[in-house]
Formats: C-alpha cells, structure tokens, sequence
C-alpha cells in the first residue's frame, strides 16, 4: 500500500530541516512524497541556493505567497495551501519548525480532515510576544504527531495537556543536514573571499523583529559592534528585513564605516557552515544557530531575552544574554579571554533523526489505516 506524503516548505530555516526527510523518505518505496513550498521566502539568496546545496528535488508546488503582514501571508497560504490539499488529497501533511507558513498549512490540513505530524514540536520560548512562538503553540495544537527534538520539548507538550501517544521524541533533524555537509562545507573558500582567518573572527547575524524593528534597540546593537570590532572582526551576512531596517534608521552608514566590520549578502548554507565552524565567537538571535554553534562546539551569544532551545544552554555553547550594549560587550570580551563556554551533544542529535522521524510516520500510518 502506497501513502502519499505532502511535505511543506516556506522560509530558509525551514531547508535544512526538510532536506534529510525528504531523502529518507525516497528510501521507501511504500512513499509517494510531494514537495510544496509555499514562497515565504523567496529570494535567491534566501531560497533557491539552499535547494542546490540540500540536494532539495524542486518543488512540485510552489505557492507564490511571497512577504506581507503576518495576517495577510498567513492567509494567503492558507487558501493556496486548501486548493493543493483538496485538489491532490494526500495522507499526511509534514510541517517543519516554527515559520508563519508552518502554522498555516498546519492549520489547514487539519480542517480537511488530513492528518499533520509536526517536526521540532514543542519548543516553547514562553515569550508570546514572539511571533514564532504562537505559531508553535498552535500548530502543536491542532497536529497529530508530535516528533521532538530534545526531551524538553515533550515536557512542555505534557504539560499543555498532550496526551502522550501523540509525542515522538526523534532529536535534531537539522543536525542531520549538518553532520552530512560539514566536509563539504569546510572545502568553501568563504574565508578567503571574506579576508578572515579561521578562529580570527566573530560571526553575527540579527532579524528577530524585536531586535531589528526597534530604533533604539538596534541602535544600542549597533554600538555594541563597535566596540567589538575594534578587538576582532565581525563578519555579518545582513538578512533583507534587517539591511531595510538599517537603511530606514539611518545606521547602515555607521556600520559599513567600522573598519572591523564585513558585511555581505545572505550566504548560502555551505559558505555559512564554514564560517560558523571556524568563528571564534557567534552573535545571533536566530535559533538554529544556537544548535549549530552547540554541535561545533563555537561559543554562541544569543541576543534575546529567552531561548526556546535551553538544551543548547544546559549541555551546549550557548549564553542568552539579552540585547543590551553593555551586555554584548562584556560576554563577547569573556569568550575572547578564553572564557567561552564548551559544552556537549544532547541526546540524539547524531545525525539519524530523519530515519526516526519517517519510521514513526509510518507506523503512524498502519495504526490508522
Ligand atoms: C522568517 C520567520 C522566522 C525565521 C526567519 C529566517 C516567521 C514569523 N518568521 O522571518 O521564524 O527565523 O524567517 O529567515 O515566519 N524578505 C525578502 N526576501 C525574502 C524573504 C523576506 O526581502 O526572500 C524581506 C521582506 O521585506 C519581508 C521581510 O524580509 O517582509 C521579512 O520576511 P518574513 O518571511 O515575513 O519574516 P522573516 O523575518 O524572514
């Protein structure tokens, strides 16, 4: 018996998660997958280089949705998202992450009656304020399996109430796609074209509305990264919302004058890799990167108020230590002092999560069919 699988796409981080099942899944010959991405992201640069180096097939949908208020994309991927499913009726819709485009078809398969398995469930930054974190409540929510990256997350899902027999503790399928590219990654010449030596630099990257959105929060950033810069050079591959934001505030200018301070385009995810695997120090408010960083083994300063990944605190590199330019300033001179965390593997983040991942959704299957 053959079971048809969608599985969705829609923003970068949400490639490197789906690329590892994606493969596993052309392992079985009882799958018959589709790939839909629903265009949340849709630069080059944020979308199409990832398929090259993922090994990503094309999309067999592609939605169009492209940016606009959290409303209006989410609905537009919604009612894109309800033609495809009443139109091809899969058996089972795979959403990954935590990206408006997630909760979106996660919500609308549910509806037609198409069974949803989610993974990365529950991660809870308990910050709703976070645009992110209400997409994963609700889509944990109204999902039907839960596959979880790291023993936190079932804790959380238990104590919303899930029951049990929802939740699959699977670990990191992002990881995964990491242990795979590593030694392709570290063949990049990114470090040459970017004029840095390996360890001789930090690696930043920012686009956390609250960070970027905000005059005078990403001002104080800003002077942050001065001061940084003037003790080690700081690549910074400046995400789109963040250079429009930069532009708009005026401090695009103050930037690009830093003599320390190497900014470029969003880069692919090989030439990022390599970078992040020889940087003496990660700023970031991203989350996959606090677990990158924990993998590698790189200290990792994670400018938010709260993480939703605290194994990469308790086991891995990882500090949260808010946006504050003092802050910044003092945790970044630590790690330069040697001072910088060290840290260990969480459990199961070995690089075989997608096998787990697809043996669950199969068993799944049998169970109810
Ligand atoms: C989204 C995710 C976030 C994830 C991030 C990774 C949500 C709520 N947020 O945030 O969780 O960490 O992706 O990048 O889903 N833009 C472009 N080109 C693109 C995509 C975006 O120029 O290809 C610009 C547009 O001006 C757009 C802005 O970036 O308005 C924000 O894009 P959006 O997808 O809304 O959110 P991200 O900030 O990228």
């Amino acid at each position: 018996m053959s079971i048809h699988i969608l599985n969705v796409v829609g923003a970068r981080p949400n490639l490197m998660k789906m690329a590892p099942i994606v493969d596993e899944m052309a392992r079985h010959a009882e799958i018959d997958q589709r790939l839909l991405h629903t265009g949340q992201h849709y630069d080059d640069n944020m979308s199409r280089v990832f398929f090259q180096e993922l090994g990503l097939p094309s999309p067999d949908v592609y939605l169009g949705v492209g940016s606009g208020s959290h409303a209006s994309q989410t609905a537009q991927v919604m009612v894109g998202f309800e033609k495809i499913c009443l139109e091809s009726r899969p058996d089972m819709v795979v959403v990954v992450g935590d990206v408006n485009s997630t909760m979106a078809c996660a919500i609308t398969a549910v509806k037609l009656w198409i069974p949803v398995a989610h993974v990365e469930a529950g991660l809870r930054s308990l910050d709703r304020r976070m645009p992110e974190e209400i997409n994963r409540i609700v889509t944990d929510a109204v999902s039907d399996l839960l596959l979880t990256a790291s023993r936190d997350g079932d804790e959380n899902l238990i104590r919303e109430g899930v029951d049990p027999a929802r939740i699959h503790f699977v670990g990191n399928v992002m990881i995964d796609t990491l242990l795979r590219h590593r030694a392709r990654a570290a063949a990049s010449d990114v470090l040459g074209r970017l004029g840095v030596p390996p360890r001789g630099y930090a690696l930043l990257t920012l686009h956390r509305p609250s960070n970027v959105d905000d005059r005078e929060t990403l001002g104080g950033i800003v002077s942050a990264l001065e001061a940084v810069q003037a003790r080690l050079s700081i690549v910074f591959p400046v995400h789109p919302r963040t250079l429009k934001r930069l532009e708009s505030f005026g401090l695009l200018d103050r930037l690009t004058a830093m003599p320390g301070m190497i900014l470029t385009e969003p880069l692919g995810y090989l030439d990022f890799l390599c970078l992040l695997d020889h940087a003496r120090l990660v700023l970031t408010d991203s989350g996959g990167i606090q677990e990158e960083t924990t993998i590698l083994g790189v200290p990792c300063l994670t400018l938010r108020p709260n993480t939703e990944r605290p194994v990469t605190v308790t086991q891995g590199t990882n500090q949260v230590i808010g946006s504050t330019p003092e802050r910044i300033v003092a945790s970044s001179l630590e790690v330069l002092e040697g001072r910088g965390k060290e840290g260990q593997r969480p459990e199961l983040w070995d690089g075989h999560a997608a096998e787990r991942i697809v043996r669950v959704l199969l068993n799944w299957q049998q169970g109810n069919s």
